[in-house]
């Protein structure tokens, strides 16, 4: 009978749990006897899970810098597209909460959360600068290859590898303005859009990252396409 137990080192009683870390995960869940009303559990799941993903993002951003540095320009486009199916499903699972009743979610705001805020949110903050770390990356790739954005955009066929990665920048900066709105939309639901959040401030301030792409020079460029279309009737 061959050895069929955990051979990696750890907790719990499978090699899945040891190498998921499964007790030490659930172990940060708050125990249920301590949880300030039952739909707090799905709330404190929602922002673990969220960090984590967000964590991840940061991650992969980082190795979409170094392979557009180093010329794998397609390779970064398909990191850069995983990174926007990320924000995909965080925006899908923020929904999740709106199954929360705001007066549920007024015991666990009043009593839970301190002075806690998602502005604070350590994954969220370090990936508001993914423009500002793309960017000068791109710049690089673009010069290396002797174009410009809008020439890029003119002949997306004759530059199709950077081209491609043009398109997964405009993905991943919509799908994270998605995530944007839809969060702002869940706030005004549940909390309402003429409130101060825990920390005093507007929650309709949350309109205003609605409207900042990370990647301005993209959208201006798709702009300036257009004035150079001129219709011929
Ligand atoms: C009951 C559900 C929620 C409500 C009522 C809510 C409310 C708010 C409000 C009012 C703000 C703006 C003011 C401030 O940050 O203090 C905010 C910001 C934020 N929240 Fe939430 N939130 C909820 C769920 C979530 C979830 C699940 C996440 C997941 C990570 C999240 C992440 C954030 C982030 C990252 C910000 C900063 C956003 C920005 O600067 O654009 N929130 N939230």
């Amino acid at each position: 009978m061959p050895h069929i137990g955990p051979i990696l080192e750890g907790r719990g009683d499978s090699d899945y749990e040891r190498y998921v870390r499964v007790p030490e995960l659930l172990e940060l869940q708050k125990e249920i006897a301590k949880l300030s009303h039952p739909e707090e559990r799905l709330f404190q799941v929602m922002h673990q899970s969220a960090e984590l993903w967000l964590h991840h993002i940061d991650y992969e951003v980082d190795r979409v810098v170094e392979l557009i540095g180093a010329g794998k320009v397609d390779d970064a486009s398909s990191l850069l597209h995983r990174c926007r199916l990320i924000v995909d499903l965080l925006r899908e699972q923020i929904i999740i909460l709106e199954t929360m009743a705001p007066a549920d979610y007024h015991v666990i705001r009043t009593t839970s959360l301190g002075r806690g805020s998602g502005q604070e949110s350590p994954g969220f903050n370090r990936i508001l600068d993914v423009g500002k770390r793309v960017w000068p990356a791109f710049e690089e790739a673009m010069a290396r290859k002797g174009t410009t954005l809008l020439e890029i955009e003119r002949n997306p066929r004759e530059h199709h590898e950077i081209f491609r990665l043009v398109q997964a920048m405009m993905d991943y900066d919509e799908a994270f303005l998605n995530w944007r709105f839809t969060h702002m939309r869940l706030a005004f639901r549940i909390i309402g859009s003429k409130v101060l959040s825990l920390k005093g401030v507007p929650a309709a301030q949350l309109d205003a990252g609605t409207r900042e792409p990370l990647f301005p020079k993209l959208w201006e460029t798709i702009s300036e396409l257009t004035a150079e279309f001129k219709p011929e009737y």
